[in-house]
């Protein structure tokens, strides 16, 4: 026979209302609506989000709780969710006995995990790196942003197209080169910022939208790629905006040294192509140095080539033309890549190289 127990005064929930409560230790989420109470688990059975800070919704079909980490959302009565998705959170009984409310011990309906039959993510799940000993696969993005339908000369995507040729030619690598402006792809929407947890592998908006444009930027740089050159204009002497909305996203790469103790990023080498009409090169190759080394990545000597005319260059129209006559551009390409290669060609002499992250753990952070 199931065993009830009691867990708050009945006076204690109002008709509307939802309380957490600790039944055996755990916590439940009690609702009253219309007269009726109703119990379901507290934690979301997505990434374990604290459903009972979340929000009530009124749906056509009932009345939801929305979890606060990522939006699932739960029927207050059958535990489900909305019709068209799979999942269910845990359901108890509930019964009213001297002015207590008694709630199942076990529940009456067990959890389901939210997982799609083929999950369009496994690759990125199950870490299916594309890279070997003797592979060499180089992705370039270009941060620069522009109309397409009014296109214009990037400085710094045609030097970037030149490294890629260059590196393909002289050494036989496989390239892609991604224009951010040409992926769709959402803002990090800070879900870290709620609960470390909450940020996951791979990104949360990813799993609710596996058409999010930051996708192929995972797959290319996380599992295909061996090196990645980075190219950017400076914007008021920063690296493009299109760049930090990019950067933001990688926070789940970083995040897993954090909370798993886990590097996704080895044997992998980063440089840059920072180009602008007026100057702040060194202040762009530090911000983008400091945050690829975070993730990972290994630099290589001279980790950047910057090009710049300085702060009284207005006549931007000429920029294209003197880039393209700079015999420094041209040279320092080709040195870029010949380093970054080198670099690489150390790191994978020596393949099994165990990596230690010193970064902050999640066990670290109460400072002690
Ligand atoms: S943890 Fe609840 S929706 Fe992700």
């Amino acid at each position: 026979m199931m065993r009830y127990i009691p867990v708050l005064p009945v006076n204690e929930l109002k008709n509307k209302e939802h309380k957490v409560v600790l039944l055996n230790g755990k916590k439940i989420i009690l609702f009253k609506t219309d007269g009726k109470i109703t119990a379901i688990s507290n934690t979301c059975p997505h990434k374990a989000g604290p459903l009972g800070d979340g929000k009530i919704e009124s749906r056509p079909d009932g009345m939801y709780i929305v979890c606060p980490w990522h939006g699932w959302k739960y029927n207050l009565v059958t535990g489900k969710v909305p019709p068209g998705y799979e999942g269910q959170q845990a359901v108890f009984d509930t019964k009213i006995e001297d002015g207590m409310i008694l709630v199942s011990e076990n529940p009456i309906i067990n959890p389901e995990k939210i997982e799609p039959k083929e999950n369009p993510l496994q690759d990125l799940i199950d870490l299916q790196y594309q890279t070997s000993n003797s592979s060499l696969n180089i992705l370039g993005i270009s941060t620069t942003n522009m109309n397409k339908n009014l296109p214009r000369v990037s400085t710094s995507e045609l030097v970037l197209d030149d490294a890629l040729k260059y590196a393909k030619e002289k050494y036989g690598a496989s390239t892609v080169l991604i224009k951010l402006r040409d992926l769709e792809f959402r803002h990090c929407e800070g879900y870290y910022s709620r609960n470390e947890q909450a940020c996951t592998w791979p990104c949360s908006i990813s799993e609710m939208d596996p058409n999010d444009g930051m996708n192929e930027i995972y797959r290319k740089m996380v599992l295909w790629a061996d090196m990645v050159i980075i190219g950017s204009p400076i914007r008021w002497g920063n690296p493009s905006a299109l760049y930090f909305k990019m950067i933001e996203r990688l926070n789940c790469v970083q995040n897993q040294i954090t909370l798993q103790d886990r590097i996704l990023i080895k044997n992998k080498v980063v440089c840059f192509i920072i180009t602008g009409g007026q100057d702040n090169i060194q202040n762009v190759a530090g911000q983008m140095s400091t945050f690829f080394t975070q993730l990972g990545f290994s630099l290589p000597p001279f980790a950047f080539m910057g090009w710049s005319r300085g702060w009284i260059a207005e006549d931007m129209e000429n920029n294209a033309t003197l880039f393209s006559k700079s015999r420094y551009v041209k040279r320092s390409v080709k040195d870029l890549v010949d380093n970054s290669l080198k670099t690489l060609r150390q790191i994978k002499g020596d393949i099994c190289i165990d990596i230690n992250s010193p970064q902050p753990k999640l066990s670290e952070s109460l400072n002690i």
